[in-house]
């Protein structure tokens, strides 16, 4: 499984292009990614098809898809600091997003890191999980009968994220900010991006104006005083040498936060509804796990121990991982497997297609917990092999606030109710920009 990867300048210009796919495979990946439909099968043909590597042409910019474990430890380490992240996510989020961390490069990406690691340290999850334990009951409390499973999630992370987050309580306040911020995130999926007036983007921008003043109003407070909201503790978080987030820096982060994490959490946990009412027998072993703890409520010790919902969620997150791809653009030429990928070029690898390579998970599409159970660790066989967190210097900051949140939602949801779905039901799924159910996912709960 040693993929010959290198890189560097030295006389690469002599190495064969990566494969070009042919016009008929881009105009079906066209038509299956503007249709949101199944970027899964478009990946696998081009794999089968041309091997580890591939390159096609959209517009101006060459576009390169790179298969495997090998090639998303070379793209996501980037040790040889050949990727960019901030250019490809600017032109996917950049107008309403801008200078999130995800959108930083090299020594200030770094340096912002550093200082935001702060919010993220264990004491900082110890009280999130606190806080979100009693919102996720009082959330949850009258889910009894049917209902869209994503559409529920996306109302209970919305209000989990307002109060952890940003430290105001559910009511009017918040609701404004909810509303707003959805306009947000529809905004940076538009496919007409122009500021007019009555458009969604449009929406999207006077909704990022707003919460960038509401934010900069609640600085001088937040600065000054212990709260233990995230906005609080970024505003107040320092490295060892005393450095401090700007105003705006705080702004801009913030907005990234909240969009970073409640998109994904919200897919998360429908896929994971979705394949425990599919799979009775695994959701009574997450049941029997919740009611053996003995707590209504998982503190944050505990998160780490349930091992059944650590198992369930793992494979939840290879089958639909809430980011299928991650893309980055090549800054030199470098050479991957023997063939040139040029400068430029925007290079995609892809966790969706990774997490189904029956090479590294035989019987890819059985929905199998035990797979990540120490006996079998499918997915240590490989550094890279499941990467629904990205890796290397922007691996996912949150990956610990969203499994804490994922596992406390699940753990009280199944100590009150029972789900299934109808006999023969299949989750529509759309796949791209973030794994969710067309359909929101229609599932009935019946209380215990
Ligand atoms: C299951 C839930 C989540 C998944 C699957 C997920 C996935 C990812 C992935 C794949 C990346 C890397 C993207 C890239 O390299 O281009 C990323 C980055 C990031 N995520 Fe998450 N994420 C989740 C939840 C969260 C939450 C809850 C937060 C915040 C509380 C968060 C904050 C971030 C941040 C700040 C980055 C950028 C890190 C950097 O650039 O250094 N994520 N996430």
């Amino acid at each position: 499984m040693n993929a010959r990867v290198e890189s560097g300048a030295d006389a690469i210009g002599a190495v064969p292009e990566l494969p070009r796919a042919s016009w008929g495979d881009v105009a079906r990946n066209f038509v299956q990614n503007a249709l949101r439909t199944d970027m899964r099968s478009s990946l696998e043909r081009m794999h089968r098809s041309y091997g580890n590597g591939v390159m096609h042409r959209a517009g101006p910019v060459d576009m390169v898809n790179l298969f495997g474990p090998d090639a998303n430890r070379l793209v996501l380490l980037d040790r040889d600091g050949l990727f960019s992240a901030r250019k490809p996510w600017m032109a996917i989020m950049g107008r309403i997003f801008p200078n999130g961390l995800l959108l930083r490069d090299g020594a200030e990406h770094k340096h912002q890191r550093k200082i935001m690691h702060e919010a993220f340290k264990r004491n900082a999850l110890r009280s999130y999980a606190e806080r979100m334990n009693p919102m996720i009951e009082a959330g949850i409390e009258d889910w009894g009968g049917a209902r869209k499973a994503f559409q529920s999630y996306k109302v209970l992370t919305l209000d989990i994220a307002a109060s952890i987050f940003v430290g105001v309580d559910l009511g009017p306040e918040t609701r404004r900010m909810n509303g707003v911020f959805e306009d947000m995130v529809a905004a940076s999926m538009s496919i007409v991006r122009l500021p007019i007036q009555g458009l969604e983007f449009k929406r999207g921008l006077d909704g990022r104006a707003f919460l960038a003043r509401y934010f900069r109003e609640l600085l001088p407070k937040k600065r000054a005083d212990a709260g233990a909201d995230m906005l609080s503790r970024l505003a107040r978080a320092q490295n060892e040498s005393g450095d401090r987030l700007a105003d705006q820096d705080v702004i801009d982060h913030m907005i990234f936060l909240m969009m970073a994490a409640h998109d994904t959490t919200t897919s998360s946990l429908t896929s994971m509804t979705y394949e425990l009412a599919r799979h009775p027998e695994w959701q009574e072993r997450v049941r029997a796990e919740a009611f053996a703890l003995g707590k209504p409520w998982l503190d944050f010790e505990d998160v780490e121990r349930q091992k059944t919902l650590t198992l369930v969620m793992k494979e939840t997150l290879r089958r639909y991982p809430p980011l299928p791809v991650i893309p980055r653009i090549a800054e030199r030429d470098f050479e991957f497997e023997g063939r040139r990928v040029p400068a430029g070029a925007m290079v995609i690898v892809a966790p969706i297609h990774t997490h189904h390579m029956p090479e590294w998970f035989p019987a890819p599409d059985v929905f199998d917990p035990e797979r990540f159970a120490p006996e079998r660790a499918e997915h240590e066989r490989h550094t890279h092999a499941w990467i629904p967190f990205g890796g290397g210097p922007h691996h996912c900051l949150g990956l610990r606030f969203a499994e804490t949140q994922i596992k406390s939602v699940m753990h009280q949801l199944v100590r009150r109710y029972r789900f299934r779905v109808e006999p023969g039901y299949r989750m529509p799924v759309q796949q791209a920009p973030i794994s969710k159910p067309r359909d929101g996912l229609p599932v009935t709960f019946e209380r215990l």
